[in-house]
């Protein structure tokens, strides 16, 4: 999957709150910066929102997205809230109306009006159901928390499988014979977001498995995989549709991966 714009040493600069990211149709390699509209609204300023609604703020200062700000960040405690729910002064003046208010959680465009390189990933042939509306970003991203793009880091197993654990429960149960590569979490063989390739997987081939195991091939001609010749087997199919590893995931019945 495609990363913007900017490098994790450039991440570490913002969250050190040296740079902001300013709105006027600036844009980051992929990531445009056009906030969404409310008809006859104006920016007020993150605080504001506070005065309602304090719980989005708890941690929400660790989040890249509290660099990005679409007005003069000089507007009261700067307008990253509204990068995402748009100009809030109408909501404000009507006590918290909310036709005044845009909410991501009930249409992801206003994410996709500066993530459009996503936009395109969720409109590939394989995808999850967010632009149909059964899912929404929310439901993999915390958009208030310190870690919107945690999924694609940290704590592997403990965090990020976590998350798709939710609704991929088959997946993600304790087996008897782990297969390692669900350490690195599951985006290491599907592209979470779509994919051209079957079962959202970001390589369609056996080069799925091979990225992490070495294809040897020996003076003889015979073609090695970890312990085993593979010479045959290779014939057969992918590595998991061919009858041989058809439990990627993990095993109860044997280390070779299969049901
Ligand atoms: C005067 C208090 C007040 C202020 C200030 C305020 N809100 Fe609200 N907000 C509310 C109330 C009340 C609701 C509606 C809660 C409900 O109906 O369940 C709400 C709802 C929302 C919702 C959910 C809308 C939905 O469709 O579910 C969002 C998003 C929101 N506010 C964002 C903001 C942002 C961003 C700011 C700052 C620009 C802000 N609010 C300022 C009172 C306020
Ligand atoms: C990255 C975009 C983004 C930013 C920035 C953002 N929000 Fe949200 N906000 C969302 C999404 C998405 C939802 C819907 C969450 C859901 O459906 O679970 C939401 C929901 C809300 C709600 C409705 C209650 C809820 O949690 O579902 C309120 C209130 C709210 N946001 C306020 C704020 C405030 C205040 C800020 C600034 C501190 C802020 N938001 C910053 C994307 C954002
Ligand atoms: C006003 C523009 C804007 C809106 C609206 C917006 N974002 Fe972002 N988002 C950014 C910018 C700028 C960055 C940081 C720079 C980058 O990665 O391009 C970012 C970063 C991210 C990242 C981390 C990317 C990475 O590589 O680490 C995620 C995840 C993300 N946004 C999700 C969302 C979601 C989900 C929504 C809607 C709820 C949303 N964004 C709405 C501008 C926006
Ligand atoms: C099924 C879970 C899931 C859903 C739904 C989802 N994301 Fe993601 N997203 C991820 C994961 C996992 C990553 C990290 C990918 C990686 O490590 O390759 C990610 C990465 C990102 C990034 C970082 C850069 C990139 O392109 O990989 C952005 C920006 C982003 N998502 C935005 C969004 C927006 C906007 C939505 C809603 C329209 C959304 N995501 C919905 C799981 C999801
Ligand atoms: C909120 C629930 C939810 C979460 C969280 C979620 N998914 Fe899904 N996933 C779905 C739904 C719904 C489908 C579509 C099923 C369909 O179309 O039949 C799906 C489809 C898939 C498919 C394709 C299955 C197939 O048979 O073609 C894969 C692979 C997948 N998800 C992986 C992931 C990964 C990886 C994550 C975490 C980054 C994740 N999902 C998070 C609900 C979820
Ligand atoms: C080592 C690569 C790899 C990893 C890591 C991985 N998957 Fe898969 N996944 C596959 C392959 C290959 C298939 C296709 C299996 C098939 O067609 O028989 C698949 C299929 C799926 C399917 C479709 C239903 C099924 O079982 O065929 C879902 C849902 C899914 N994976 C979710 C996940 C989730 C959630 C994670 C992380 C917890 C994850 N996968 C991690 C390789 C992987
Ligand atoms: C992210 C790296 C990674 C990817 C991708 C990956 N694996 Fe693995 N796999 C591992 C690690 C690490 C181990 C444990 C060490 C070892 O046996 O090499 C392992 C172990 C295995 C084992 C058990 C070997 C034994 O003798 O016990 C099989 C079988 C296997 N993987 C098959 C696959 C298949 C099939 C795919 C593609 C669908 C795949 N792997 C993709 C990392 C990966």
């Amino acid at each position: 999957m495609k990363h913007f714009g900017f490098p994790k040493l450039g991440l570490a600069g913002l969250l050190g709150g040296l740079a902001v990211f300013i709105a006027s149709c600036a844009e980051f390699s992929g990531t445009t910066m056009l906030p969404p509209r409310v008809p006859g609204a104006k920016f007020v300023g993150n605080n504001t929102c506070k005065e309602c609604h304090a719980a989005q703020f708890k941690t929400f200062a660790g989040s890249i997205h509290s660099r990005v700000h679409v007005e003069d960040t000089s507007l009261a405690g700067g307008t990253s809230c509204e990068s995402c729910h748009g100009p809030g002064s109408e909501h404000f003046r009507t006590g918290g109306g909310r036709q005044f208010i845009v909410n991501p959680g009930k249409d992801p465009s206003s994410c996709f009006q500066c993530h459009q390189d996503v936009h395109a990933q969720f409109n590939l042939p394989q995808h999850h159901p967010v632009v149909e509306g059964k899912m929404n970003c929310a439901q993999c991203h915390d958009p208030h928390g310190t870690d919107i793009a945690k999924p694609a880091g940290g704590l592997a197993m403990a965090r990020l499988n976590e998350n798709c654990a939710q609704c991929h429960k088959e997946q993600t149960r304790l087996v008897i014979f782990e297969h390692q590569a669900m350490r690195e979490g599951c985006a290491v063989c599907h592209d979470p977001h779509g994919s051209i390739n079957a079962k959202l997987l970001n390589t369609r081939d056996n080069n799925l498995c091979l990225k992490c195991h070495a294809q040897v091939q020996t003076v003889s001609g015979a073609i090695f995989i970890g312990k085993s010749s593979h010479t045959t087997y290779l014939q057969r199919g992918s590595c998991w549709t061919s009858g041989c590893h058809t439990a990627v995931h993990g095993s109860n019945i044997d280390s070779r991966l299969l049901y």
